[in-house]
């Protein structure tokens, strides 16, 4: 290693002490520094205190900011308008010292020539698979980027995760991101006009309230693609976390992972987290399903505990860090991704590579494919509507 890496290692390594967070604010000036130290005290203070930093700068010079807001626990939440996405999440562990739950990146160049561009950010037009990048609506056939094998994964090639979306932020609370996804964009058909809305709350929820309208009829399943570790980014696999899901089903796939169609029940399977089970204690046992995942990659189709408002989708809890993460949606579905193509190729903000399993995602969507799935919820938006949906991760500690 040289000098110049030595040094900047340390600085970096310096800088993240402080959190994600902090280190973003306090690597800028020492007047932001001090600024930073006051964060919760003027959040509290209202608009005025409300101000973007700058994140670096895409290749082609476009600018990206970070978005932070702050809560009276001082749970601390940082977005950036590049895939208007979450960079990190600091929240406390069982033994108050704040953690960053959220893998994420430095800066924006560095998400721009990540391996996987997911990390994060909003998903659209249509979350996860699309089969043969192809699919017909009102009789006719539309063809979509097609980005992962033969078939179209969270909206094709340059989906919204690699985009830039507009943001406010009219409040410490929360922050606005709005993108016109236009006609024909990844071979989807209507100007589509999206809006998610991302809220930290006093209660330690983050809730992300997505909207959007189409001026011809289109298919759409928006989610977020947070990688978390509950024991703080960077601090090895996931495999003792303990997963419970709330579904007696799920959606087996083929080679590929297109469903194939059917539900299939999880009792007696390694799919069964109806319990508080590690995820790593099946992870490994000779199974077709988990062959073709690589790995937990699925939709679980989500029990409905009450006809209207959201369902308890499923909780989670960091083995070492005693933090307890629970998911409700709206949403009919959820995809389990235990980080089977994680290769250690890209670097997170706090120094470590993302290395295999180091992460998992709980994604809330409708199923995979189901412009192709009669028999799945439907996904069709037509003009005139107004597709609303919200999912919130709640944050807690083990008592
Ligand atoms: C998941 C998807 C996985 C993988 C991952 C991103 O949503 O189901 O197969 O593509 O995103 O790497």
């Amino acid at each position: 290693m040289t000098k110049k890496h030595t040094l900047f290692l340390l600085l970096f390594t310096a800088c993240l002490g402080l959190g994600a967070t902090g280190l973003l604010q306090s690597c800028e000036t020492k007047a932001e520094k001090g600024k930073s130290e006051h964060a919760a005290a003027t959040a509290a203070e209202g608009a005025a205190a409300v101000k973007r930093l700058p994140f670096g700068k895409l290749k082609n010079g476009t600018e990206a900011y970070l978005y932070t807001l702050t809560n009276k626990h001082n749970t601390q939440a940082t977005f950036t308008d590049y895939g208007g996405r979450l960079v990190s999440l600091q929240v406390p562990d069982k033994n108050g010292k704040m953690t960053d739950v959220v893998a994420g990146m430095s800066g924006v160049a560095a998400y721009a020539s990540n391996t996987d561009a997911y990390f994060g950010a909003t998903i659209g037009r249509y979350g996860n698979r699309i089969a043969n990048g192809k699919f017909t609506l009102d009789g006719k056939e539309y063809t979509l980027s097609v980005n992962n094998g033969a078939n179209t994964l969270h909206g094709g090639k340059k989906g919204f995760q690699k985009v830039m979306w507009e943001a406010q932020q009219p409040d410490a609370r929360s922050v606005v991101f709005q993108y016109l996804a236009k006609d024909m964009e990844e071979g989807f058909p209507g100007n589509l006009h999206v809006k998610v809305t991302y809220t930290l709350t006093d209660e330690n929820e983050l809730r992300m309230d997505y909207e959007a309208t189409t001026d011809k009829p289109t298919v759409v399943n928006l989610t977020n693609h947070a990688y978390f570790n509950l024991n703080g980014e960077g601090s090895g696999d996931i495999l003792g976390h303990r997963l419970q899901i709330n579904a007696d089903t799920y959606t087996p796939v083929d080679a590929t992972l297109i469903p194939t169609g059917k539900l299939a029940p999880v009792a007696g399977t390694p799919f069964d987290f109806r319990k508080p089970t590690p995820i790593g204690a099946s992870i490994e046992t000779e199974n077709e399903q988990l062959t073709n995942g690589k790995g937990y990659d699925h939709n679980y189709v989500l029990n409905k505990e009450k006809s209207t408002g959201m369902t308890r989708a499923a909780s989670v809890t960091g083995d070492k860090s005693g933090i307890v993460m629970d998911v409700y949606t709206l949403e009919p579905g959820l995809q389990f991704y235990s980080g089977n193509f994680m290769k250690g190729k890209n670097t997170f903000k706090g120094g470590s590579k993302d290395d295999y399993r180091t992460a998992f995602c709980l994604e809330t969507q409708h199923f995979p494919d189901s412009p192709n799935q009669p028999s799945f919820p439907s996904t069709v938006l037509k003009p005139g509507e107004t597709y609303r949906t919200s999912t919130v991760y709640k944050f807690a500690v083990q008592k």
